[in-house]
């Protein structure tokens, strides 16, 4: 099962390679999205699978996605304190290890999220297995978590997240070109689909979104 939905994160896309000259927009030009979320959050878990995972081959050339695994956890003298426990720290921790290995590739990271956020436990089993999954190696990424680099990786989240999100009282929080608002956080809760899209209209990507709401017409004729 695990197999089948890390394949089948961006099939859509390859509907869309013909459609070259979107290939190549700028960075500058696209919608950066921020998704700050923890591994160990029922929210994130369920917006990460449910919401993002879906539209993401639909928008991922007009949008700059980057994932934060931290949550609200914070610093202490002796290491991290998580609010759902040391898992959702070390969860957490190899997240960043594994993303730190696919530097700008959210194709990757979804990948592995697809994988990782399938069947949580009280264990750190499939944070590690799916790192295998996405090609690394299980041991070096293990050894990234344990040591000194995880720790600075978890640091680095940290400080982007209570930068970005205001202290971070939403898990998961959106932020959209960098900005937090409280808007932005509520109607993202409420419909992501409808915010990324208004936002992507702001961008000038107007096509993007009727390929958006086809594709979701397409998965959930509730919606
Ligand atoms: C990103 O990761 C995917 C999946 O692991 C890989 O196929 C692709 O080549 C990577 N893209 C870049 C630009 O490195």
């Amino acid at each position: 099962m695990n197999t089948s939905v890390a394949i089948l994160v961006c099939l859509m896309s390859i509907a869309g390679l013909n459609a070259t000259a979107d290939d190549q927009i700028p960075l500058q030009k696209k919608l950066f999205v921020s998704i700050y979320y923890s591994a160990r959050s029922t929210a994130s878990i369920h917006f990460i699978l449910t919401k993002l995972s879906p539209l993401f081959c639909s928008v991922q050339k007009y949008v700059f996605l980057e994932l934060v695994p931290f949550g609200k956890a914070y610093s202490t003298n002796i290491g991290f304190y998580c609010m759902n426990g040391h898992i959702e720290c070390r969860a957490n921790t190899i997240h960043n290890c594994v993303f730190d290995q696919f530097p700008h590739n959210s194709t990757a990271h979804l990948e592995y999220l697809n994988c990782a956020l399938q069947h949580v436990d009280n264990t750190i089993h499939v944070e590690e297995k799916c790192a295998g999954h996405v090609g690394l190696s299980i041991d070096e990424i293990h050894t990234c978590a344990t040591t000194r680099k995880g720790y600075l990786l978890m640091l680095e989240a940290e400080i982007d997240t209570k930068d970005k999100t205001r202290g971070s009282r939403f898990v998961p929080s959106y932020v959209f070109d960098d900005v937090y608002n409280d808007r932005d956080q509520r109607l993202a809760q409420e419909d992501f689909e409808a915010i990324l899209c208004q936002k992507l209209i702001n961008h000038g990507f107007t096509n993007v979104c009727s390929t958006i709401n086809n594709v979701l017409r397409y998965r959930d004729p509730h919606h």
